[in-house]
């Protein structure tokens, strides 16, 4: 692909494959990268100009792939190095590019690095590439120190020969040594591996993670969110430490030796939108995830200062703002808008919903969301299924539930299952198209009213989520003022947002409970809800030709 003037990334609509559950071509319940190279018209249709694809690598899947056993490696389960390379020409040929996941703070525990580190012992090189420490207390008996796992108990795990090794995720996950030359080294090589396979470049995981104060201090007490005042970082023994900035810029320079702009996005929860900033710079990553929008509640005054600070903070070191309303970790959108209840979320805690769900009213906030999101400058991102407003699976029996949270918790979390359960396409009945005739049953149950939801039921229905992301993602391609570039907000009542973008195009959302009478002379472009004697309803947003 070439290099225009303006890098691709800075104002993309990528689209996130969850793999496992986007398209399974073997029968077998779980997608694979043959289905996705069977959905590529679908994808092309849609109009996304890119796939982020969750991790394909060879692994024993204790968390979905983020346990990767072999970098170079496609898993069995989804297809081959060469199927990859496939989809990777297939997708160039439609103008997808393609952005597969990278998983550097740990591997697996099934990896010949942690393999070779079980067998070789304490005090031994090989596990100098892993975080091993003696235990404390008299007899080793207690973790070396308070550090939890992300999905719940202790950060440490003992091994027979007394040692303990440092896993911030599942004890099947455990964190690799960045501060070891070889693994620096090591990833370096696997970006080239794939660099030279054609990807268009990288998601990083856990990218605020990697650097760990070699102390290993305890956390201090837990501080309870501040509801007002402005966010504070607070130094973090293991998040977003200012270390990890020298491994990126290594990776930036990987990354340029390949023509053709390749890319990297980082998954990084920081404190404050300055420290999100840090990531992206001209020689360091290209863009990160704006989790601060995906975690504001549908309310004015927060997404407006979320949108401001973003685009202030990001503007001064010349990066593009991303936005994104869900992914493979968080409760689907329209059942978060869903609720009245509005928990504080904080960063690297997870969001469960609480209090009755109304999802009419979710599912319109959702479409005034994705307006919102697609108006806004810079880049964004889609997860699968939103664009056929799939909701949370909230009642996935507990027998089914495979997310490591649900053991790790001691069965109190459900995890992360319910925004992950496979794709409705087509048909009355499961798997509804995601797997072919006589497949086993997809790896998650799927609702049985989801053919009402399916890829087929919305296709030409004109007042569909589908048919509203097609149109959107269409306007935004052709309008000349959609994508990179600034906004102005306009004076409005409270509760409403009104920005314009030049030339002549104006975003209204209306997030108070009264009929907002939209700007004479506008003539509506696409709104979420037909606009009716030019008032736009509440939860509704609108685009407009000025
Ligand atoms: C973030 C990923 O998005 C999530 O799915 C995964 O469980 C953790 N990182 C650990 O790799």
């Amino acid at each position: 692909m070439t290099s225009t003037a303006a890098p691709w990334w800075r104002d993309a609509v990528i689209y996130q494959v969850y793999i496992r559950s986007f398209a399974d071509s073997n029968g077998d319940g779980v997608g694979d990268i043959a289905g996705i190279r069977s959905r590529l018209p679908y994808l092309k249709s849609l109009g996304v100009d890119a796939l982020w694809i969750n991790p394909w690598y060879k692994s024993p899947m204790a968390d979905h792939g983020y346990d990767v056993a072999d970098y170079r490696e496609i898993d069995p389960l989804f297809g081959t190095v060469a199927e990859a390379e496939q989809l990777i020409e297939e997708a160039h040929r439609l103008g997808i590019r393609v952005i597969p996941d990278i998983v550097p703070n740990h591997t697996s525990d099934q990896h010949a690095w942690f393999q070779a580190a079980l067998a070789a012992g304490p005090g031994s090189p090989e596990r100098e590439r892993y975080v091993f420490r003696p235990g404390r207390g008299p007899d080793g008996a207690e973790p070396p120190n308070n550090w939890l796992s992300v999905f719940g108990g202790p950060a440490w795990t003992r091994l027979p020969d007394g040692e303990w090794y440092l896993h911030l995720f599942a004890p099947e996950q455990p964190d690799l040594n960045w501060q070891h030359r070889e693994v620096r080294a090591e990833f370096e090589s696997i970006l080239r591996f794939w660099f030279s396979r054609g990807v268009d470049g990288f998601r990083i995981d856990v990218a605020h993670g990697l650097v760990k104060d070699p102390e290993l201090p305890d956390l201090p007490p837990r501080r309870e969110p501040e509801s007002d005042g402005p966010r504070q970082h607070v130094d973090h023994p293991h998040w977003d430490r200012d270390e990890v900035h020298d491994i990126f810029r290594a990776w930036r320079k990987v990354a340029d030796e390949f023509p053709g702009d390749r890319t990297f996005v980082a998954e990084a929860w920081a404190d404050t939108p300055q420290r999100l900033a840090a990531y992206v710079r001209e020689d360091g990553l290209h863009t990160a995830f704006n989790f601060d929008f995906l975690m504001s509640s549908w309310d004015p005054k927060a997404l407006r200062a979320v949108i401001d600070d973003s685009l202030a903070v990001l503007g001064a070191v010349g990066a593009p703002a991303t936005w994104v309303l869900s992914n493979h970790d968080v409760v689907r959108h329209p059942s978060r808008y869903g609720r009245m209840t509005v928990n504080q979320w904080v960063a690297n805690e997870p969001y469960r919903p609480e209090g009755p769900l109304d999802l009419d009213l979710g599912t319109r906030r959702a479409r005034a969301a994705v307006l919102l999101m697609l108006a806004l400058p810079g880049g964004a991102y889609i997860y699968q299924g939103e664009e056929l407003g799939l909701p949370e699976v909230e009642d996935l029996p507990e027998p089914v539930l495979q997310d490591p949270i649900w053991e790790r918790s001691g069965h109190t979390d459900r995890g992360r299952d319910g925004c992950r359960v496979p794709l409705p396409w087509s048909g009355p009945a499961e798997p509804f198209g995601f797997s072919p005739d006589g497949a086993a049953a997809p790896w998650l149950p799927q609702p049985a009213d989801w053919s009402e939801r399916s890829v087929e039921t919305q296709s030409g229905d004109e007042t569909s989520m589908l048919e509203l992301y097609r149109r959107a993602l269409r306007l935004r391609r052709e309008h000349p003022a959609l994508g990179d570039g600034t906004l102005t907000w306009l004076d409005t009542p409270p509760g409403v947002l009104v920005f314009s973008r030049a030339p002549g195009f104006v975003c209204a959302v209306n997030l108070s409970p009264e009929p907002y009478r939209l700007p004479e002379h506008a003539s509506v472009l696409l709104s979420g809800d037909p606009v009716e004697n030019g008032l736009l309803a509440p939860d509704d947003a609108a685009w407009l030709a000025m």
